[in-house]
């Protein structure tokens, strides 16, 4: 299968049908309410990507970069991939944006629940280092199980240019 081009950008609230749309293809009667979504879309601290393939949203990821005492991690709410897109890299490329962003906003750390039967998604996440920390029993309205999962970024953060431009000058 020929590579695409996949173009990351930040979502706009016009982009709220079709970020919906897709959620539904994935999660069905499981899906997330359209009005979360019209809610992270509005929300300036929600991390809100789509992944473009000739204009067309092919997925999309939403995160949040979450402060809590003198620690920054973030968190991971949804990352989806339309059927028509899958398994052409576009989860690792909105996974590898989200996670630059977190970086670059001072996360040492990256959090995601997943269903305990979702293998895909586990399977992404492993490859991309993250490792499970928690299981999470009854943690989906449907009474199915979950993992937690994280990451540490605190590795990245060291190698970041910026900010190991800014660990030499002090
Ligand atoms: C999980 C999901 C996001 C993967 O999206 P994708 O764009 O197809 O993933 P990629 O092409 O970037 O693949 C990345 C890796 O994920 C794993 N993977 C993806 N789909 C897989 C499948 N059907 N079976 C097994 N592993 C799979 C593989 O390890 C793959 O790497 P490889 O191709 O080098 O083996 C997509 O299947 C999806 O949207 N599922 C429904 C929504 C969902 O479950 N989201 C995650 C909830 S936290």
């Amino acid at each position: 299968m020929t590579s695409l081009q996949i173009a990351i950008c930040e979502a706009k609230i016009d982009d709220l049908e079709t970020l919906y749309k897709i959620e539904l293809e994935c999660f069905g009667h499981e899906a997330f309410p359209k009005s979360w979504f019209e809610y992270f879309l509005r929300t300036p601290k929600f991390l809100n990507l789509v992944a473009l393939v000739k204009g067309e949203i092919a997925g999309f990821i939403i995160g949040s970069i979450i402060r809590y005492g003198n620690k920054t991690y973030g968190h991971i709410y949804s990352l989806d991939v339309s059927l028509g897109y899958r398994r052409r890299g576009v989860a690792y490329r909105l996974l590898d944006k989200a996670e630059e962003i977190l970086i670059e906003s001072g996360a040492e750390a990256c959090h995601l629940e997943v269903r305990t039967d979702n293998i895909p998604a586990l399977r992404l996440y492993k490859k991309r280092g993250y490792t499970i920390t928690e299981t999470l029993k009854n943690y989906y309205r449907t009474g199915v199980n979950g993992f937690r999962l994280s990451k540490n970024l605190s590795d990245q953060q060291a190698r970041h240019p910026l900010r190991s431009r800014l660990a030499n000058n002090t």
